[in-house]
């Protein structure tokens, strides 16, 4: 079953970041509605994290192979102040967020354990607040607001994650270790929302660099930027504003799946697994099983000769690459679905388009696209006219990972 998201423009063409405010009004709007919720306060903390879009390597994270995603303009805020009597109070402005909006919740301690609940957003801050790597804690009030679509593959849960994690390093400063940062902000979604996620959407979300993809090697988690600030590029994401009801199983099915395969090759991972040891056991393996790992082990070795693709700025192979991931996610993984193929053909049956694929964990959600920026407009349109929904857009820059802001 496939219902639309609500809360995004029917299409509409949007600049980044997104409809709305620009950054400043928008962060304006957020210290405006903590003061109107917590009468006689004063913020004085404001961070920001981002959302991501993934250009290629999906469905690698959690088989430690590469994933080379980017930061997004778009951004989730935490806007508010230190209290000293160990109780959060948070309020999120996300119109698609659970009700109620408000939570009050002491912090966690050795005598106070949380776990999760309901409202089902909260439980995102609840388990950072349980995985925060100091303490302890005093208490905090805060507004959260968000211009990341929610739902929309596009990971507002790790940009909600990561922007409290950020908030927290203010009031009680951790060790600064970036990479345990995203290690606590993915346990946090493993067990208080019980997504089995690989560690890219938090990755990016801190790391992130303007004017660069990371390529993350999620077996040594090391990072290699790579440039994208092209001025004659873009990077289109349109949303399908479709979301399927399957992603909740269909995940943690993959997964086990793709352990399932690296298990019968002798593996610990499909990373250490060849496409010619996997043909070579193709009789032993499950036919379903055997298109799973063929999508990952096929996947992770396009993810490095994309990243050198787009090194060399060979966008024409970095394109081809593209379109090669999301037929792979179609034919082989099987989480693609008819909405995402109709915007990936619709976006490349035109000129001056590289590539176009899915992005993100399937199922609904987005597409990405990389096209000559004289094309945008005749590629919109032409998505427009032959995508059997309403699309929304975002032309997209690299932006940089989760940061503190001036008030
Ligand atoms: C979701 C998960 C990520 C990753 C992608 C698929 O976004 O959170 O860890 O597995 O799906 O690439």
């Amino acid at each position: 079953m496939a219902e639309p998201r609500d809360g995004a423009a029917s299409g509409s063409i949007m600049a980044e970041p997104r409809d709305g405010p620009g950054p400043r009004a928008f962060l304006d709007e957020t210290v405006r509605i903590f003061k109107e919720t917590y009468p006689g306060s004063e913020p004085t903390i404001a961070v920001a994290a981002p959302g991501r879009v993934n250009l290629i390597g999906e469905h690698t994270d959690y088989n430690q192979g590469y994933v080379l995603p980017m930061a997004l303009p778009m951004v989730t805020l935490v806007v508010g102040c230190v209290t000293t009597d160990g109780i959060i109070s948070l309020c999120t402005l996300a119109k698609e967020a659970d009700d109620p909006k408000y939570v009050e919740f002491p912090v966690a301690s050795e005598g106070n354990v949380l776990t999760p609940g309901l409202p089902k957003w909260a439980n995102y801050v609840k388990g950072v607040v349980q995985y925060y790597r100091a303490g302890p804690l005093p208490g905090f009030k805060a507004v959260t607001a968000s211009n990341v679509p929610l739902g929309g593959g596009l990971s507002s849960s790790a940009s909600l994650e990561v922007a409290i994690y950020t908030f927290l390093q203010q009031i009680c400063p951790d060790d600064g270790d970036l990479v345990e940062k995203a290690l606590a902000c993915q346990k946090a979604e493993h067990t208080f929302s019980f997504v089995p996620c690989g560690i890219m959407d938090q990755f990016i979300s801190v790391m992130g660099i303007a004017g660069h993809a990371l390529l993350i090697d999620c077996r040594s988690l090391e990072v290699t930027p790579v440039p994208i600030s092209d001025p004659s590029l873009v990077i289109l994401i349109t949303n399908s504003n479709i979301r399927h009801h399957l992603t909740g199983s269909e995940y943690p099915a993959r997964r086990q799946q793709c352990l399932e395969a690296a298990k019968a090759l002798g593996e610990e991972s499909l990373r250490d697994v060849s496409m010619a040891e996997l043909k070579a056991a193709k009789a032993s393996l499950d036919a379903e099983v055997y298109r799973r790992a063929h999508h990952v082990i096929s996947e992770i070795k396009r993810t490095t000769e994309a990243a050198e693709a787009l090194k060399s700025r060979n966008y024409r192979e970095f394109g081809k690459l593209m379109v090669q991931s999301h037929n792979s996610l179609r034919d082989d993984y099987n989480v693609s679905c008819r909405e995402l193929d109709e915007l990936v053909a619709a976006a490349m049956d035109g000129d001056g388009v590289y590539g176009s694929r899915m992005t993100g964990g399937g199922f609904g959600g987005c597409t990405v696209t990389l096209l000559e920026a004289t094309a945008v407009e005749k590629t919109m349109q032409r998505i427009k006219d032959k995508y059997s929904g309403t699309p929304a857009f975002y032309i997209t820059t690299p932006s940089r990972g989760a940061h503190v802001l001036q008030l």
